[in-house]
Protein backbone atom coordinates (compact mmCIF):
# COMPACT_ATOMS: atom_id res chain seq x y z
CA UNK A 1 0.00 0.00 0.00
CA UNK A 2 1.29 3.28 -0.82
CA UNK A 3 -0.29 6.48 0.25
CA UNK A 4 -0.75 8.94 -2.11
CA UNK A 5 -1.61 13.00 -2.64
CA UNK A 6 -2.48 15.38 -5.23
CA UNK A 7 -1.74 19.26 -5.13
CA UNK A 8 -3.44 21.48 -6.86
CA UNK A 9 -2.57 24.81 -8.15
CA UNK A 10 -4.55 27.72 -8.90
CA UNK A 11 -4.29 31.73 -9.48
CA UNK A 12 -6.11 34.22 -7.11
CA UNK A 13 -7.05 37.84 -8.48
CA UNK A 14 -8.33 40.12 -6.81
CA UNK A 15 -11.06 41.50 -9.14
CA UNK A 16 -11.38 41.41 -13.01
CA UNK A 17 -9.09 44.17 -13.14
CA UNK A 18 -5.77 42.72 -12.48
CA UNK A 19 -6.68 40.29 -15.48
CA UNK A 20 -4.78 40.17 -18.88
CA UNK A 21 -6.71 42.41 -21.40
CA UNK A 22 -7.71 39.05 -23.27
CA UNK A 23 -8.88 37.44 -20.88
CA UNK A 24 -10.58 40.42 -19.13
CA UNK A 25 -12.03 41.12 -22.29
CA UNK A 26 -13.10 37.21 -22.20
CA UNK A 27 -14.68 37.28 -18.72
CA UNK A 28 -16.57 40.24 -19.97
CA UNK A 29 -18.28 38.30 -22.97
CA UNK A 30 -19.13 35.80 -20.17
CA UNK A 31 -21.11 38.46 -18.34
CA UNK A 32 -22.74 39.35 -21.25
CA UNK A 33 -23.89 35.86 -21.56
CA UNK A 34 -25.06 35.88 -18.36
CA UNK A 35 -27.78 38.18 -19.71
CA UNK A 36 -29.09 35.56 -21.77
CA UNK A 37 -29.89 32.99 -19.44
CA UNK A 38 -33.23 31.13 -19.21
CA UNK A 39 -33.68 30.62 -15.33
CA UNK A 40 -36.98 31.69 -14.01
CA UNK A 41 -36.85 28.53 -11.32
CA UNK A 42 -33.24 29.05 -9.64
CA UNK A 43 -32.83 33.16 -10.71
CA UNK A 44 -29.30 32.06 -11.28
CA UNK A 45 -28.04 33.44 -14.04
CA UNK A 46 -24.68 31.92 -15.48
CA UNK A 47 -22.89 33.09 -18.24
CA UNK A 48 -19.54 31.24 -19.87
CA UNK A 49 -17.66 32.23 -22.50
CA UNK A 50 -14.78 29.79 -24.13
CA UNK A 51 -11.88 30.79 -25.97
CA UNK A 52 -11.16 28.80 -29.24
CA UNK A 53 -7.41 28.06 -30.64
CA UNK A 54 -9.00 29.95 -33.80
CA UNK A 55 -9.59 33.13 -31.80
CA UNK A 56 -13.38 32.71 -32.26
CA UNK A 57 -15.14 32.95 -28.32
CA UNK A 58 -18.58 31.50 -28.24
CA UNK A 59 -20.66 32.01 -25.62
CA UNK A 60 -23.50 30.01 -23.41
CA UNK A 61 -26.22 30.19 -20.61
CA UNK A 62 -27.89 27.93 -18.33
CA UNK A 63 -31.01 26.78 -20.28
CA UNK A 64 -33.57 25.22 -17.23
CA UNK A 65 -37.05 23.87 -18.49
CA UNK A 66 -40.50 23.23 -15.95
CA UNK A 67 -39.33 20.07 -15.68
CA UNK A 68 -36.11 20.93 -13.94
CA UNK A 69 -33.40 17.70 -15.20
CA UNK A 70 -33.94 18.66 -18.77
CA UNK A 71 -32.49 22.17 -18.07
CA UNK A 72 -28.94 22.56 -18.99
CA UNK A 73 -26.26 24.62 -17.52
CA UNK A 74 -24.06 27.52 -19.29
CA UNK A 75 -20.91 25.69 -19.70
CA UNK A 76 -21.93 22.94 -21.09
CA UNK A 77 -24.71 25.34 -23.84
CA UNK A 78 -21.13 26.76 -24.61
CA UNK A 79 -18.80 23.89 -25.18
CA UNK A 80 -21.36 21.65 -27.13
CA UNK A 81 -22.27 24.92 -29.28
CA UNK A 82 -18.58 25.42 -29.79
CA UNK A 83 -18.01 21.87 -30.85
CA UNK A 84 -20.90 21.90 -33.06
CA UNK A 85 -19.87 24.69 -34.78
CA UNK A 86 -16.09 24.70 -35.05
CA UNK A 87 -15.42 20.89 -35.04
CA UNK A 88 -11.84 19.69 -34.86
CA UNK A 89 -10.85 23.18 -33.14
CA UNK A 90 -9.38 22.83 -29.59
CA UNK A 91 -10.35 25.08 -26.73
CA UNK A 92 -8.46 27.49 -24.55
CA UNK A 93 -9.95 29.16 -21.94
CA UNK A 94 -13.24 29.26 -20.29
CA UNK A 95 -14.43 31.86 -18.84
CA UNK A 96 -17.71 31.46 -16.05
CA UNK A 97 -19.43 34.10 -14.23
CA UNK A 98 -22.90 33.93 -12.19
CA UNK A 99 -25.20 36.45 -11.09
CA UNK A 100 -28.48 36.18 -8.65
CA UNK A 101 -31.69 38.37 -8.59
CA UNK A 102 -32.05 36.76 -4.99
CA UNK A 103 -28.69 36.89 -4.05
CA UNK A 104 -25.35 38.37 -4.17
CA UNK A 105 -22.63 36.34 -5.99
CA UNK A 106 -19.91 37.74 -4.84
CA UNK A 107 -17.83 34.39 -4.76
CA UNK A 108 -16.21 32.77 -7.77
CA UNK A 109 -18.58 30.23 -9.30
CA UNK A 110 -16.87 27.06 -9.66
CA UNK A 111 -18.74 24.51 -12.51
CA UNK A 112 -21.19 21.10 -11.38
CA UNK A 113 -19.40 17.82 -11.99
CA UNK A 114 -21.10 17.03 -14.83
CA UNK A 115 -19.82 19.74 -17.01
CA UNK A 116 -16.24 18.96 -15.41
CA UNK A 117 -16.77 15.76 -17.33
CA UNK A 118 -18.27 17.49 -20.25
CA UNK A 119 -15.45 19.45 -20.94
CA UNK A 120 -12.70 17.52 -19.88
CA UNK A 121 -13.89 15.40 -23.18
CA UNK A 122 -12.36 18.02 -25.11
CA UNK A 123 -9.32 18.51 -23.27
CA UNK A 124 -8.71 14.48 -23.76
CA UNK A 125 -9.59 15.05 -27.57
CA UNK A 126 -7.72 17.37 -28.74
CA UNK A 127 -4.59 16.88 -26.53
CA UNK A 128 -4.61 20.47 -25.15
CA UNK A 129 -5.00 22.00 -21.95
CA UNK A 130 -8.34 24.04 -20.97
CA UNK A 131 -7.41 26.53 -18.73
CA UNK A 132 -10.21 27.90 -16.43
CA UNK A 133 -11.59 31.86 -15.33
CA UNK A 134 -13.99 31.81 -12.89
CA UNK A 135 -16.01 34.49 -11.13
CA UNK A 136 -19.12 35.63 -9.23
CA UNK A 137 -20.85 38.94 -10.58
CA UNK A 138 -18.46 40.68 -8.45
CA UNK A 139 -15.34 40.13 -6.44
CA UNK A 140 -12.25 37.70 -6.92
CA UNK A 141 -10.92 35.47 -9.92
CA UNK A 142 -9.62 32.07 -10.12
CA UNK A 143 -7.19 30.66 -12.57
CA UNK A 144 -7.53 27.16 -13.18
CA UNK A 145 -4.48 25.71 -15.80
CA UNK A 146 -6.70 23.20 -16.78
CA UNK A 147 -9.47 20.38 -15.97
CA UNK A 148 -7.25 18.08 -14.17
CA UNK A 149 -7.48 20.93 -11.74
CA UNK A 150 -11.00 20.64 -11.14
CA UNK A 151 -11.55 16.97 -11.82
CA UNK A 152 -8.84 14.67 -10.47
CA UNK A 153 -8.51 11.35 -11.35
CA UNK A 154 -10.96 12.03 -13.89
CA UNK A 155 -12.76 9.65 -15.89
CA UNK A 156 -11.42 8.72 -19.28
CA UNK A 157 -12.61 7.30 -22.12
CA UNK A 158 -9.06 5.30 -22.70
CA UNK A 159 -9.54 4.00 -19.19
CA UNK A 160 -12.78 2.39 -20.00
CA UNK A 161 -13.07 1.61 -23.51
CA UNK A 162 -9.92 0.67 -24.86
CA UNK A 163 -8.66 -0.87 -21.53
CA UNK A 164 -6.26 -3.95 -21.43
N1 LIG B 1 -25.62 26.09 -13.39
C1 LIG B 1 -24.80 26.35 -14.45
O1 LIG B 1 -25.23 26.85 -15.48
N2 LIG B 1 -23.49 26.03 -14.30
C2 LIG B 1 -22.95 25.47 -13.19
O2 LIG B 1 -21.77 25.14 -13.19
C3 LIG B 1 -23.76 25.24 -12.01
C4 LIG B 1 -25.21 25.49 -12.15
C5 LIG B 1 -27.04 26.43 -13.53
C6 LIG B 1 -27.98 25.26 -13.57
C7 LIG B 1 -29.26 25.88 -13.10
O3 LIG B 1 -29.91 26.48 -14.22
C8 LIG B 1 -28.81 26.99 -12.15
O4 LIG B 1 -27.45 27.23 -12.45
C9 LIG B 1 -28.96 26.64 -10.68
O5 LIG B 1 -28.33 25.46 -10.39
Amino acid sequence: MKRLSLTIEYLEYESIDELSAEDKSLMQQAHEAGNTAYAPYSNFSVGAAVLLENGVIVKGSNQENAAYPTGLCAERVAIFSAAAQFPGVAFKTIAITAKSSKISVSNPVTPCGGCRQAISEYEVLYNKPIRFLLMGETGKVLELKNVGSLLPLRFEAKNAFHAG
